[in-house]
């Protein structure tokens, strides 16, 4: 089977090592040769390990290649050259989230009963899509809980155990190949968004796109945060969230404060996990790492394998009719949540602050005022009991128009 890499970086070259260096095991895994013949990329690359060419007609023309992989990145660019591939019958191997978050049911439709694979799309290694679609698909899916992203993941374990400034770890994290092209992407909760919707996609057959759901990053997470959570037992995790209830999903990503108790909060560095709930199966875990050139060719491997095997299964998100799920309002959420107010140290502030918090329905869980150093202003921690989105949102909105606040209130939610 003769493959095309479109995209020759951190995971389109680990692929074409990957396959030259395990060719044995995998042909005899699944009966023939996987052999990588030609690459796209923008520059020049030397010392490739199979030739290289800028001209993407060069290699989208030619006949003899079976499958090709786009690991390009983008939205529009392997969007146009994966609507020509599919339209002239060609198969197709993906790890591109971004545009699967935007165009995955055209694509769907498109390939029909072709092979279009996209394992590495979401949780790197993991083989989360083999997991949902088929292993599981016998359940109602109750809940997915995921930490969906490597780049952020690996910064907040560093801020979290090393006390690690955000910009040293982010660039570490670029240097090792898991951050996206735009690392705004993973740090602004965009990435996981993206993973979560393909998740979605496959659990309930959602058809959202990320302008539907709400997603918030971990760019505004401080060490005081960090040092209230290690206080009170939690830990910090961008987690995507998927549940259900009756005929609706709410889908959200955030950072989160979990319990250290909860299996999902151990999961560190550049390491994933993404938790199930079925309503046959229970709960279950799957770990692995997140990002990493190796980590994500292993799934991209993996679909080719499965096309030469003849066992790619259509279609692409296992649904062969509608299901009835709708999204969750986001003002319907309803959880706890964590507020950190910087305010005037002077009489009368924290009554104002708990009428308010009252004449929004939000009841207290827990409060710290931290003890000041040198500021002119305190810094205060709220835990909530379970309330709605719209509540939190309206009482940091009536917060933000008070004098005695100085910086702009800080919320989290809680799982
Ligand atoms: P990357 O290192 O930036 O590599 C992208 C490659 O595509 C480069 O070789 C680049 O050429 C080439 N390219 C980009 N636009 C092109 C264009 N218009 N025409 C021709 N070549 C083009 O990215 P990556 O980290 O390998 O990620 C690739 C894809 O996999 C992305 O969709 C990403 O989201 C996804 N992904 C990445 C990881 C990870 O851990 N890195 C994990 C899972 C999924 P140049 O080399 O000349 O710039
Ligand atoms: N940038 C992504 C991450 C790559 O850090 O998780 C894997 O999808």
């Amino acid at each position: 089977m003769k493959v095309a890499i479109l995209g020759y970086g951190t995971v389109g070259s680990a692929v074409v090592k990957a396959l030259i260096e395990n060719e044995k095991i995998i042909k005899a895994r699944c009966g023939q040769n996987i052999i990588p013949v030609i690459a796209l990329a923008r520059s020049v690359k030397k010392n490739s390990l199979i030739p290289v060419t800028q001209n993407a007609d060069e290699i989208l023309n030619r006949k003899d290649i079976d499958v090709f992989v786009e690991l390009m990145g983008g939205v529009k660019e392997p969007f146009a050259i994966i609507k020509q591939l599919l339209k002239k019958k060609k198969n197709v191997v993906t790890a591109n989230k971004a545009m699967l978050a935007y165009h995955r049911y055209e694509l769907e439709k498109l390939a029909s009963n072709l092979a279009f694979g996209y394992e590495a799309s979401v949780a790197g290694a993991i083989p989360i899509i083999k997991v949902l679609k088929e292993g599981l698909s016998a359940n109602h899916i109750l809940n997915i809980k995921g930490i969906l992203n490597g780049t952020s993941n690996y910064i907040l374990t560093h801020m979290s155990q090393k006390g690690s400034d955000f910009k040293e770890v982010l660039k570490r994290a670029q240097e090792l190949g898991y951050a996206e092209a735009d690392p705004s992407f993973d740090i602004e909760g965009f990435d996981a968004a993206h993973k979560l919707l393909i998740l979605a996609s496959i659990a309930y057959g959602i058809r959202a796109v990320p302008e539907d759901i709400l997603i918030e990053g971990i760019s505004g997470i401080s060490n005081e945060d960090v040092y209230f959570a290690n206080e009170f037992g939690f830990t910090i995790k961008l987690l995507g969230v998927a549940k259900a209830q009756d005929s609706k999903v709410e889908l959200r990503v955030h950072p989160t404060m979990l319990s250290k108790n909860e299996m999902i909060a151990k999961v560190d560095g550049v390491m994933n996990a993404v938790s199930i709930r079925g309503d046959m199966l229970g709960e279950s875990l799957y770990y692995g790492a997140g990002a990493g050139g190796l980590a994500t060719a292993s799934a991209v491997i993996s679909d080719l394998l499965d096309i030469a095997r003849g066992q790619l299964k259509t279609p692409m998100f296992g649904f062969k009719s509608d299901m009835k799920y709708s999204l969750l309002p986001i003002e319907d959420i309803y959880t706890k949540y964590y507020l950190r107010l910087k305010v005037e140290d002077k009489i009368g502030v924290l009554s104002k602050i708990t009428q308010m918090m009252s004449e929004n329905s939000i009841s207290i869980d827990s409060f710290l005022q931290k003890p000041k150093a040198d500021e002119t202003y305190s810094t205060l921690f709220f835990t909530t009991h379970h309330t709605f989105e719209k509540s939190i949102k309206n009482l940091i909105h009536t917060l933000k128009k008070q004098k005695f606040i100085k910086t702009s209130p800080f919320m989290m939610r809680i799982e």
